[in-house]
C-alpha cells in the first residue's frame, strides 16, 4: 500500500530537464528545470489550459519544446538515434494519456496482450482483479464504459513495465472507488518496479500523495513541495 515515507531513494535519476521552454500562441511555460528518480513521483497542478498535458508530452518525447534539454536514463533524447528513442519509448516509457488511445477493433484482453507481446512482460493478473476488469476482459472496447476503458488502457501501460510512467489526469473519468485503486496501483507499481511517475492531474489531495509538487501558473512553473 502507497506511502510517501515507504522506500529510500536512490541517487540514480531517471528523468531530468534543464531550462525546457515552450509556447504555441503564447508562452506555457519557461526555463523548467526538474528531475525524478527512482520511486519518486511529481504532481503538477494548474487550471485548465495552463500547460499541462504539453509539458507531460514534453518530458515523454512526444512532443520537442523550443528550447532545453531532457534527459532520461542519463541521455540526452535529442541526441538519441531514431531506432534508440523508440526503444526508449517502447521498453522505458509508459504514457497513461488523457484520452485513453486503446485499439477499438479489439477485445480490452488483446490490447493488454499486445503490450505484453511487444516488450515481453507477463500480464499481472492481480492488477486485472484489482482493476475490477478480469470480468470484461473479452469484451470489445466500443462496448466498455469510459471508466472501464480507462483502467483497461491503465493496466495496458503497468504491463509494459515502464521505468517511468507519465499519467495525465489517470483519474478523470472513475469514481472515487476505482480511482482510489487505480492510484494504490500506480503508486505500487513505482515502488515495487523502481520506477517513477510524473502526474498532472486537477485534484489537490491526489496531488498531495506525491513527493513534489508543482503549480503552472501564468507561464512559470512554481515548486510547491
Ligand atoms: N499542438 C498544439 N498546437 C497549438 N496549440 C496547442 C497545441 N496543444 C495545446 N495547445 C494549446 O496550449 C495550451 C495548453 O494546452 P494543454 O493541453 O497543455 O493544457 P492543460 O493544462 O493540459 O489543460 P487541461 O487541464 O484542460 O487538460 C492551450 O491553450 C492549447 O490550446
Ligand atoms: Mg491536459
Amino acid at each position: 500500500m502507497f506511502s510517501s515515507s515507504q522506500s529510500k531513494k536512490s541517487d540514480d535519476i531517471l528523468l531530468k530537464c534543464e531550462d525546457v521552454s515552450h509556447s504555441f500562441e503564447y508562452p506555457l511555460f519557461s526555463n523548467v528545470n526538474l528531475s525524478l528518480s527512482p520511486k519518486e513521483s511529481i504532481a503538477v497542478l494548474g487550471i485548465s489550459g495552463s500547460g499541462k498535458s504539453s509539458l507531460l508530452h514534453i518530458l515523454s518525447t512526444l512532443l520537442k519544446p523550443n528550447s532545453g534539454k531532457i534527459y532520461i536514463n542519463s541521455k540526452d533524447i535529442y541526441s538519441l538515434s531514431d531506432s534508440k528513442l523508440l526503444k526508449l519509448r517502447r521498453e522505458d516509457i509508459g504514457i497513461i494519456f488523457q484520452a485513453h488511445y486503446l485499439f477499438n477493433g479489439f477485445s480490452a484482453y488483446e490490447n493488454i496482450e499486445l503490450a505484453s507481446i511487444l516488450t515481453k512482460k507477463k500480464i499481472d493478473i492481480k492488477l486485472l482483479k484489482l482493476f475490477d476488469i478480469e470480468n470484461v476482459l473479452d469484451k470489445k472496447v466500443t462496448e466498455l464504459s469510459g471508466g472501464q476503458q480507462q483502467r483497461v488502457s491503465i493496466a495496458r501501460i503497468l504491463t509494459k513495465q515502464p521505468k517511468i510512467v507519465f499519467a495525465d489526469e489517470p483519474t478523470g473519468n472513475l469514481d472515487r472507488q476505482s480511482a482510489k485503486n487505480v492510484i494504490e496501483a500506480i503508486f505500487d507499481y513505482i515502488y515495487d518496479k523502481n520506477a517513477a511517475l510524473f502526474l498532472v492531474t486537477h485534484d489537490e489531495e491526489l496531488a498531495k500523495k506525491c513527493d513534489k509538487i508543482y503549480r503552472l501558473k501564468e507561464a512559470e512553473l512554481i515548486r510547491e513541495k
